[in-house]
């Protein structure tokens, strides 16, 4: 199959490869750019594992071709810790919560909350709830994820933070 070039700039960097125009996005991040933090769980749009943020929206990347990425800004989760290493407030809050336990969902779980704060700075549980419903998890039952984006948005919002984990 011919290839071609496809550019964007992930985590900021700009990048571009020759690809084939079947090539999923989650596969380019994976195999071409070795950002292996977002994970494939179905390859059918269901569980939300490879979740990363496109142009200010969470796409499933196992659901986009790369080529449809042309010129995109695309956010994973390599790129949410400061460039000093600090991790993002919900990275910390999933470890301070205990939002993961195998960790196979989490990184699609914080790029989806990541938007999801953006749209929404102070949602509700309910609304938490909701936001994360395109996203499994298969160890935790949810409610340490649901507090540890709790977390993050008092964080982000310069609130003590004094909610424990169950
Ligand atoms: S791997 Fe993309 S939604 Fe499951
Ligand atoms: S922590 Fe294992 S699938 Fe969510």
């Amino acid at each position: 199959m011919s290839k071609i070039n496809v550019a964007m700039t992930v985590n900021g960097k700009a990048v571009s490869a020759e690809v084939e125009p079947r090539l999923l996005l989650i596969h380019f991040l994976r195999e071409n750019l070795s950002l292996t933090g977002p994970h494939i769980g179905c390859d059918t749009t269901q569980c939300g594992a490879c979740t990363v943020d496109v142009d200010g929206k969470s796409v499933k990347s196992c659901t986009m071709f790369a080529v449809q990425a042309q010129g995109a800004e695309v956010l994973t989760i390599e790129g949410m810790a400061g460039a000093d290493g600090k991790l993002h407030p919900l990275q910390e809050g999933f470890r301070e919560m205990h939002g993961l336990q195998c960790g196979y969902c989490t990184p699609g779980m914080i790029m989806r909350a990541h938007r999801l704060l953006k749209e929404n700075p102070n949602p509700t549980e309910a609304e938490i709830r909701l936001g994360i419903s395109g996203n499994l998890c298969r160890c935790t039952g949810y409610q340490n994820i649901v507090k540890a984006i709790q977390y993050a948005a008092a964080k982000l919002a310069g609130l003590e933070i004094k909610e424990a984990a169950e």
